[in-house]
């Protein structure tokens, strides 16, 4: 095979490093760009005015294409995805998969029949620091893991078709997807609504795993301050990952708690605290998107299924639509089944208790029936 062709749609904020780094690949070539706004385009043509740019998918899939990058929004995802993998192409969708699961079961059937590459961008698992972090989980210098705690949170950019938590949580349950290797037990949400009363900006989302790991992720919209931070906490040792420091992203803390050995030091609860080195593994730089599209390059090359491929794609999808079932129910813990469909809620009643949630009939994050409007703030 050839240089992959590759066209790109969307091409608003996320759309053009997809371009760049596409471009520089040497295993891929863009050959055209669509966008629905010619202004877009035409901001695109300043860049790239080798690239052929067209207005609709109409005319993209009238052009030679091996492959498509999908960087549009979030509800566009299935019907695009959809239309290009009939057509035989490939595809790269940003994430988050699909709006809702059963858009993402049907993606993941749909490449599986055409026996085309469905890879998803969930470009943090393509980071060097987060394939350390695995590397360190995985040799168990940590320990028993008892809870993960990630932040993100900024001044975000609003989106107007899903909430912060479809927004900006992916990334952070893709990484401990990736980094645990296994299915969550339940999980609930607290959040709330500020700038549109529709579109939460700010939310809590915790999930539980069997044998007492905890996970808590804080996203929001609204935060004065830039945080992106991750602690891994273990029996032995614990990690905090500070994607912000450039030069030192991991560190690793030789401090932690040491229960008394005897039975009567345990009657007595003797805790021992346990203070030592503080050191940070060396990480080597590299821009992960680059490393995504490489490995999406390789993927078709060789016929292998991809690392962020459609069934972690449907795994966060599943989160992210109970995660938002629970935001309507003021937190009511969703009871996740990993037959790609159950889902129950505690504590609160549900009618939607089958996984299919109505609250994605219209929009992920948007409850049914509400109309969108614009509240994107650049
Ligand atoms: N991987 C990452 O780190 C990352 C970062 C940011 C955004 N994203 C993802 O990228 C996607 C796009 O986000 P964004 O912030 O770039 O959005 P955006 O609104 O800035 O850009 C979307 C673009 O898609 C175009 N568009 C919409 N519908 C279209 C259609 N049917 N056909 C052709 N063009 C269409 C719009 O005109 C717009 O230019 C989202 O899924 C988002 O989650 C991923």
């Amino acid at each position: 095979m050839g240089t992959i062709r590759v066209g790109v749609i969307g091409c608003g904020y996320w759309g053009p490093n997809l371009i760049r780094n596409f471009s520089s690949c040497p295993a891929t070539e863009v050959v055209a760009v669509c966008d629905a706004d010619p202004a877009r385009l035409e901001a695109i043509g300043r860049h790239f005015s080798h690239v052929t740019r067209v207005g609709s998918l109409d005319e993209l899939l009238t052009l030679p294409l091996d492959a498509v990058a999908i960087a549009t929004p979030v509800s566009t995802h299935h019907a695009l995805a959809e239309r290009c993998l009939n057509h035989g192409l490939h595809v790269l969708v940003e994430k988050p998969l699909a709006s809702t699961v059963p858009e993402a079961m049907a993606l993941l059937d749909l490449a599986e029949r055409c026996q085309r590459v469905l890879m998803v961008d969930h470009t943090y698992l393509f980071s060097n620091s987060v394939r350390r972090i695995k590397a360190i989980v995985d040799s168990g210098e940590l320990g028993d893991l008892y809870y993960v705690d990630s932040v993100r949170i900024n001044l975000g950019l609003f989106q107007n078709d899903i909430n912060v938590v479809w927004d900006l949580a992916p990334h952070d349950l893709s990484i401990v997807d990736h980094v645990l290797g296994r299915e969550p037990r339940s999980i609930s949400a607290w959040g709330c609504a500020h700038a549109d009363p529709r579109v939460e900006d700010m939310a809590y989302v915790n999930v539980d795993y069997d044998d007492r790991l905890l996970a808590n992720f804080h996203v929001n919209w609204l935060s004065p301050v830039k945080i992106r931070q991750m602690i891994f906490a273990g029996s032995r040792k614990s990690l905090i990952f500070n994607e912000l420091n450039a030069t030192e992203p991991i560190k690793i803390y030789n401090r932690g708690i040491e229960l008394g050995e005897g039975p009567d030091e345990r009657r007595q609860f003797l805790i021992n605290y346990r203070s030592g080195d503080v050191w940070s593994p060396y990480v080597e730089p590299g821009e992960p998107l680059q490393e995504a599209v490489r490995h999406f390059a390789e993927c078709i090359r060789e016929e292998k299924p991809p690392l962020s491929g459609g069934a972690l794609g449907l795994r966060v999808v599943r989160l992210l639509e109970a995660a938002t079932r629970s935001l309507r129910a003021q937190g009511g813990r969703i009871v996740l089944s990993h037959s790609h469909q159950g889902a129950t809620t505690h504590g609160f009643a549900d009618s939607r208790a089958n996984g299919s949630s109505q609250i994605h009939a219209d929009r992920p994050g948007r409850p049914a029936g509400q109309k969108r409007r614009p509240v994107r703030v650049r």
